[in-house]
């Protein structure tokens, strides 16, 4: 018998209140306990997307959020611009390429994070671009991207043109203010920083994208969002919620609350300092520049060598499970995810092991010294 400690970017580990919400018991998405708890539910998580409008659930997966935000505000023939930095941009510009759109991609080195002054220059080229479209983190490189200046760029070019970001990997963990950063159109998936598991996908959207949204005639049904939107305003779902995934968002929505959105925020910061102090003194070289570091996955790299052996001592040795990479990043860095029900705690356990770890591979003491400057971090910050 042994612990088991989940820190890969999703899915994430589950707290036991949310847990044994979840083990309540059914209810009927018909009735009145339902309407209930959508009615609870739809003020608090408004605060978690930093937005004053509402946020339809669906039950699906993170992906069906980047689909529906695709479909739902663009329309037939429209030009697309998607900033491609890693696995799920690559993900949204295949969604795109799917539909009759004109699409533009934005190429940006994995690793690296958006350039506005280059970004910029590549919009300013293109003519009638209605749609842009970014991660806030892409999970695949832990980069976060400048969202806040990508969307004045967007806004600048044309006020009409709308800015979806996919927040699957970072709602939750990081602040977002929809209106601050000129996003339209906030998406997110249940298994990450939600603390769910999997199997929710929200699409939060300002009135401008809801009300295109309705003009929009592109066929659609299941990812038709007016129904969920509609639905919404009456307390409910179109179809059938995953119900019980409902009951723990509840849960998950006053955890947060008791925390505080802002210490949840600073918590997830923290962790990630932590984390890049430790793996530093690991001798390790960080994948993202500390400027655009997630506060929700960290990237190392390694040779393939020692990463597959470092995976499998953490897994076999201590219970703990983290990430490769993803696509050509595969055998160059690892991922640790450090979002939702993790803490400082576990940042320095994990450390610990990597420790003896690379001790033991290199042949050099590396012991205290991760977790030293971790510690430093934490008591710095305090
Ligand atoms: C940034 C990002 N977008 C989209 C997705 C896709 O979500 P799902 O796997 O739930 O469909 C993920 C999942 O890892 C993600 O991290």
């Amino acid at each position: 018998m042994y612990k088991k400690m989940l820190m890969t970017p999703g899915p994430t580990p589950i707290p036991e209140k949310v847990n044994q919400r979840m083990a309540e018991g059914m209810i009927g998405h018909r009735s009145g306990d339902f309407t209930e708890l959508m009615r609870r539910i739809k003020p608090k998580i408004k605060d978690v997307f930093g937005t004053k409008d509402e946020v339809a659930i669906l039950s699906s997966s993170g992906t069906s959020s980047l689909e529906a935000a695709m479909v739902n505000l663009t329309a037939p023939d429209e030009s697309v611009v998607v900033i491609v930095s890693g696995a799920f941009g690559a993900r949204f510009e295949a969604i795109a390429k799917t539909y009759p759109y004109n699409v533009h991609t934005y190429e940006v080195e994995w690793g690296e994070a958006a350039d506005p002054d280059d970004f910029k220059k590549f919009l300013s080229q293109l003519d009638n671009v209605k749609v842009v479209v970014s991660q806030a983190c892409e999970t695949s490189t832990a980069v976060l991207h400048p969202v806040t200046e990508l969307g004045k760029i967007v806004k600048d070019y044309d006020t009409d043109a709308l800015f979806i970001v996919d927040g699957v990997s970072s709602v939750g963990g990081m602040k977002f203010n929809m209106e601050e950063s000129k996003i339209d159109c906030l998406i997110s998936g249940s298994q990450k920083a939600l603390m769910l598991p999997p199997g929710l996908a929200f699409v939060a959207m300002n009135q401008n994208a809801r009300q295109k949204g309705r003009d929009n005639d592109i066929p659609r049904f299941y990812l038709d969002l007016n129904q969920y939107f509609d639905s919404l305003d009456k307390d409910t779902t179109p179809f059938t919620p995953a119900v019980s995934l409902i009951q723990g968002l509840e849960a998950v929505l006053d955890s947060i609350a008791e925390e505080g959105l802002e210490n949840v925020f600073e918590r997830h910061g923290r962790m990630r300092d932590m984390l890049r102090a430790g793996l530093e003194a690991l001798d390790f070289e960080l994948l993202v520049e500390e400027q655009y570091a997630s506060p929700t996955v960290t990237a190392f790299k390694s040779s393939s060598d020692e990463l597959s052996i470092i995976k499998d001592e953490l897994k076999n040795n201590f219970g703990i499970t983290i990430a490769g990479g993803q696509k050509h990043l595969k055998g160059q860095i690892l991922r640790i995810g450090h979002m939702g029900y993790m803490f400082p705690a576990d940042v320095i356990l994990v450390l610990s092991a990597l420790e003896g770890i690379v001790s033991k591979h290199r042949q050099k003491n590396y012991y205290g010294k991760a977790i030293t400057k971790a510690q430093e971090v934490f008591f710095n910050d305090l």
